[in-house]
């Protein structure tokens, strides 16, 4: 089955891709001719997540998923949230967002750096919208550790492991991760609509 994922990041296409399995030819906007940015204008990560699949549908036509991540500290309340992406301004550098989230916590002890990823995955299938949700619990770390994933993974250990997830491999991510989460979800859906 051919599914869009409207995203232009690599990684999260190569965590769906585990996901998803051969049976799911999974396209980038990037293959359909578009190089753009995908609008991402809302405060909330639902209404991202849609506006990504809206953007699709309505400019290809094609059956297609998205998804908006946020990471929330509770020591921030809740930030920086559907604002993670540009937490250190407009260039989305990951570098600088970890760089600017540890300083924010400079005097914050280790127990009360708990924060969670929140995935909101939107679906449209066939005109319809569906929406999945997937958390994943734990805390910021003091510094930076492994090289592993992407974006804020080198600060941010689950809950209940004793590494970060830049230390963990691609599998052990997709199993506890928000998105990890929200995509089984999805793929439940669609592997019950194939039935
Ligand atoms: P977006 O969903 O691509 O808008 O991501 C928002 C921000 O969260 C970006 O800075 C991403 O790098 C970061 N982010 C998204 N997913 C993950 C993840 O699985 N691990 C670490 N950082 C992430």
């Amino acid at each position: 089955m051919d599914l869009v994922f409207a995203t232009a990041n690599r990684n999260k296409l190569i965590e769906a891709q585990k996901v998803f399995g051969p049976s799911f030819n999974l396209i980038l906007p990037y293959d359909l001719g578009f190089c753009g940015d995908i609008p991402e204008t809302h405060h909330t990560l639902l209404e991202n997540s849609i506006e990504k699949v809206n953007f699709i549908w309505n400019n290809f036509h094609k059956n297609c998923f998205a998804d908006d991540t946020g990471l929330e500290v509770d020591a921030l309340n809740g930030a920086p949230g559907v604002y993670s992406a540009r937490y250190a301004g407009e260039t989305n550098n990951p570098a600088d967002n970890i760089k600017k989230l540890l300083k924010e916590l400079n005097n914050v002890p280790e127990d009360q750096r708990t924060a969670r990823f929140r995935c909101v995955v939107s679906l449209i299938e066939n005109g319809l919208l569906y929406t999945f949700e997937g958390v994943c619990e734990g805390h910021i770390t003091m510094s930076e550790s492994g090289i592993e994933g992407f974006g804020y993974d080198p600060v941010f250990k689950p809950s209940g492991m004793s590494k970060t997830m830049a230390e963990i491999t691609l599998a052990e991510k997709n199993a506890i991760s928000h998105r990890g989460k929200a995509m089984e979800k999805l793929l439940c859906h669609l592997s019950q609509n194939l039935k």
